[in-house]
């Protein structure tokens, strides 16, 4: 069947009011470029004319500006899942003028599936090649792609030939089947494979194919500071200590880890370690810190949902394909972040927290329990299945006002049950095997910033005796005080003395 070639906003005419609209991709890599400012012009015409014009947005996860940004400014955007990190979309959120979903990413598929979230109709996917009889070869980030394209009704291909065609093969795409007829999978290395090197569809449903030649957003990351330096080799000493005590296996377990500059630097620090042998990875986004680190023969093999890297590292990959295409593996996300594999597989799980209480409860997602930061992410999925589950924090925000580490989250994200490890630049808190008493000490003697050391003591000390020591009263006292006063040192828990 001949392939329909037409404009962006021809094709973003089959996007209609109160539609849910399916996009491929995660983190900008792989998500379409031009077709989603086209339907975002479409909105705002359609709302100069008085008519209401908004859409249901389901992605792999965060999507970058082109996306979340300019949807979120025409006001195109009536409901959201999973994760997003744009400042626009999330001020909306935060306004209550967008319904939010924030959901693990490996259970959104499912959740589809399932018909949790109502019907799609309309999936929009990047692809460095598409074929007339329906073969569509992803770009550098997959998300629920196959699944939003076997649900729709229709489907719209980006062709950017800013990816070469030979990217075909880079690529694991199946979908898992539904219970009770759900299988094993069979992946118990990083590098197996379970499916097929592209999406298959019914050509029939490909009603436009727009060309473009759009890069990928540059994700540029801050040069490291002291405080992520220090997190990066308090991690990596971690691992050294663990490997001389013989709690992680010689060959190295497959590493997660999450996104942004904290992140770069752990694995920084990883690949200098001597102790720390070649490893590989099996996560979410893969960051350049993977790619440098693949060149040097520190990770061998590495399997994401996305290729999230800047335009010098994915130019740099495109023009050795040779060397990294047996490297790499991007899988749909029900896949790069299953549980089940996780779990198998003995993936070591490192994520950042906004905040932690004193007994390992973390908070990843809620600014003071109410504001709306990112999401969940794949956190959850890799934390609660790990084989070590790690956070990473620094321990103060806003110039020391608010400390990482407080009496009682103010939101829970991952309770103490999963989290085993926290590490801020001060240390390593590890809180295998204690008791909630023991682990509140682990916690205020290794991780907390000197400056607040001695009032979580003082917020211990005004507290109900029991399995977990809680004042109901005083457990908010950090936050309230950062909200009345602009600063979490002036806590006070003389008023709740007996
Ligand atoms: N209370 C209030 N604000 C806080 C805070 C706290 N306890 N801790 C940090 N912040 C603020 C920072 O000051 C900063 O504010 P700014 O943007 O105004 O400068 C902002 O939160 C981000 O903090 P930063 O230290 O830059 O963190 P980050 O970029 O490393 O992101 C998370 C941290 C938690 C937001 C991010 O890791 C995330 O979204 N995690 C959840 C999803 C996840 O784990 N995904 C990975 C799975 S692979």
């Amino acid at each position: 069947m001949a392939l329909k070639f037409m404009t962006a906003d021809e094709a973003a005419k089959f996007v209609h009011h109160n539609d849910n609209v399916g996009f491929s991709g995660f983190t900008p890599a792989g998500c379409p470029k031009v077709i989603p400012a086209a339907i975002a012009r479409h909105a705002k015409s359609e709302h100069e004319a008085g008519r209401p014009f908004q859409i249901g947005v389901f992605t792999g996860a965060s999507t970058g500006d082109r996306l979340d940004g300019e949807l979120a400014r025409a006001e195109a955007i009536k409901f959201r899942t999973p994760y997003q990190s744009n400042k626009d979309l999330r001020a909306l959120i935060n306004a209550g003028k967008v319904d939010y979903n924030d959901m693990h990413l490996s259970m959104l598929a499912q959740e589809i599936r399932y018909g949790f979230l109502g019907k799609i109709d309309i999936a929009i996917v990047e692809a460095a090649d598409v074929t007339e009889d329906g073969e569509i070869i992803p770009t550098t980030g997959v998300g629920i792609a196959p699944t939003i394209c076997r649900l729709a009704d229709k489907i719209i291909v980006e062709l950017n030939d800013k990816h070469p065609k030979e990217i075909r093969g880079m690529h694991d795409i199946a979908e898992l089947q539904d219970p009770p007829h759900r299988g094993t999978i069979d992946i118990v290395d990083s590098h197996d494979r379970v499916g097929a090197d592209c999406i298959k569809v019914d050509p029939a449903k490909i009603v436009a194919v727009v060309k473009t030649s759009q890069p990928n957003d540059d994700s540029a990351f801050a040069p490291l500071d002291e405080v992520t330096k220090a997190i990066g080799a308090n991690v990596a000493k971690f691992f050294e200590q663990e490997m001389a005590a013989g709690r992680l296996p010689k060959e190295f377990l497959p590493v997660q880890s999450g996104v942004g500059n904290v992140a770069n630097a752990v694995l920084g620090a990883m690949g200098d370690s001597e102790q720390i042998p070649a490893f590989n990875v099996y996560t979410e986004v893969i960051q350049d810190s993977v790619i440098k680190l693949m060149k040097k023969g520190k990770v061998k093999f590495a399997s994401g949902c996305s290729l999230s890297v800047s335009r010098e590292v994915i130019q740099d990959i495109y023009a050795h394909l040779d060397f990294f295409k047996d490297k790499l593996l991007l899988r749909p996300l029900e896949y790069s972040n299953n549980p089940e594999v996780a779990r198998r597989i003995g993936v070591i799980a490192i994520n950042t927290a906004l905040e932690a209480d004193i007994y390992g409860n973390i908070n990843s997602t809620h600014v003071m329990g109410t504001k709306m930061m990112n999401g969940i992410g794949g956190s959850g999925d890799f934390t609660r299945s790990g084989y070590l589950s790690i956070f990473t924090t620094p321990s103060v925000a806003k110039n020391g006002d608010i400390s990482c580490f407080v009496p009682m989250v103010s939101h829970l994200d991952h309770s103490e049950h999963s989290v085993k490890i926290i590490i801020s630049e001060y240390g390593i808190a590890d809180l295998r095997g204690k008791s909630p008493r023991q682990r509140a000490e682990e916690i205020i003697n290794n991780v907390v910033h000197p400056d607040y050391r001695q009032l979580l003591r003082d917020y211990l000390a005004v507290s109900k005796q029991g399995q977990t020591k809680v004042n109901l009263d005083a457990c908010f006292e950090f936050h309230r005080k950062f909200q009345e006063t602009g600063s979490m040192k002036n806590a006070d828990f003389s008023p709740y003395k007996k």
